[in-house]
């Protein structure tokens, strides 16, 4: 479904990411691992094509490559940012009903149930009053009910009041189910069991890539020590 073939992004005259590969399947689960600064951001931004990059990118079969991030939105597309964005004064459930493909409160209340949040939450103003683990998990919700074909999950266990373990991965899983390819991003690899393949991205390169347990095998020898 998602295929990046020699991705290599330069910023500031420094090279980010160099000739990344990378594949994944419709309704798969692929983990993104590295330590912070390994690229893994900067890599989910150029799939979304926030950044400009060499090399190519297809999407189910398709090179994605000369397309805006609207048009690849509408393919299928979907990134929830590692900072969630800011849309102050705007009630939580209206928010969501902008994302919402099946736009029934019950809907909404489903979804906000599955990412541990109460229904009270969609009648808040997004603004200060929210933590910062509470707009991850409102972002969260935006995607879910967005039904995409790839979601990017830029580290949906990080940041204040973090997820727990438990609520991400019965999400995650719940998306695989419901037919989305998750690119799950961390730095943690407490998440690995959940995923079918991995990529370890190191210094912008990727210095494994497959099935999950091969992947799960190389940690152990990893050149790039897995840090917090
Ligand atoms: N706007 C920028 N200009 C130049 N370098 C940047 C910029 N943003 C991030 N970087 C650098 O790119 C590298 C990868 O960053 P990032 O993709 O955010 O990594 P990760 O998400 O794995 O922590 C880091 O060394 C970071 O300092
Ligand atoms: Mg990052």
């Amino acid at each position: 479904m998602l295929k990046v073939v020699n991705l290599t992004v330069i910023r500031d005259g420094r090279e980010i990411l160099k000739n990344v590969n990378l594949e994944m399947h419709a309704a798969e689960i692929h983990l993104l691992l590295g330590v912070n600064g390994s690229g893994k951001t900067t890599l989910a931004q150029a799939i979304m094509g926030i950044y400009s990059y060499e090399g190519n990118i297809f999407f189910e079969g398709k090179n994605i490559d000369s397309l805006s991030v609207w048009e690849r939105a509408r393919l299928g597309i979907t990134l929830a940012f590692q900072e969630p964005a800011r849309f102050e004064g705007l009630l939580v459930k209206d928010y969501l009903m902008i994302s919402a493909r099946n736009k029934s409160m019950g809907n909404l209340e489903n979804v906000i149930k599955m990412v541990g949040l109460p229904r009270s939450i969609l009648f808040h103003e997004i603004g200060e009053n929210l933590s910062g683990g509470e707009r991850k998990r409102i972002e969260l919700a935006a995607v879910i009910l967005m039904q995409p074909k790839l979601a990017i999950l830029d580290e949906p266990d990080s940041g204040i009041d973090m997820l727990s373990f438990k609520l991400i991965s019965e999400v995650i899983k719940k998306m695989k189910e419901l037919g989305t390819g998750v690119l799950l991003i961390t730095h943690s690899e407490d998440m690995i069991d959940i995923a079918d393949t991995a990529t370890i991205l190191c210094s912008g390169k990727v210095i494994a890539s497959g099935p999950r347990d091969e992947v799960k095998k190389l940690f152990k020898y990893s050149p790039c020590p897995l840090k917090r």
